[in-house]
């Protein structure tokens, strides 16, 4: 699971650069918002999760980790997408925006859980 997370931190690691890169090129910077949470959910949370795992291996073993590891990698495309939706204009999807946020963040709890409980 480890280097799963990891290989999948690099894929939101280049997407959140190639936006930064757009947004400084188009000067337009209303997606501010949508390139942070990439590059600081999907690829800083992602790979410091995975390098966890993979110093402590007993904690990619437990079902907390699986929670987690779902509920992240679901939730997050859902609140990314949607909030790119809401800010070009797209008022409707806020409740996408926040079920995928509310996802997430029970995931990073299990994570949390797993961490305090587990690593020995
Ligand atoms: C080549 C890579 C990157 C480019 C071209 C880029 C570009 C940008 C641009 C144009 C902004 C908007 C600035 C503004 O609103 O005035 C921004 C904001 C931001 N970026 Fe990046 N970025 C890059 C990589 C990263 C990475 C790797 C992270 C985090 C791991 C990051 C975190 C942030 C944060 C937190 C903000 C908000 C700053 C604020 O509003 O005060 N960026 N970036």
């Amino acid at each position: 699971m480890g280097n799963v997370l990891i290989k999948i931190s690099v894929i939101y690691f280049m997407i959140g650069v190639l936006l930064g890169l757009y947004m400084s090129i188009a000067h337009n910077y209303a997606l501010t918002g949508v390139h942070v949470h990439i590059n600081l959910l999907g690829w800083m949370s992602l790979v410091v999760a995975g390098i966890i795992y993979k110093l402590y291996p007993n904690l990619e073993q437990t079902a907390a980790a699986k929670i987690h590891f779902w509920l992240h990698n679901l939730g997050l495309p859902v609140m990314m997408g949607g909030l790119t939706l809401l800010i070009l204009g797209n008022p409707g999807v806020v409740v996408a925006v926040s079920i995928g946020s509310i996802v997430v963040v029970i995931g990073i709890a299990s994570f949390v859980f797993n961490v305090l409980v587990n690593l020995k």
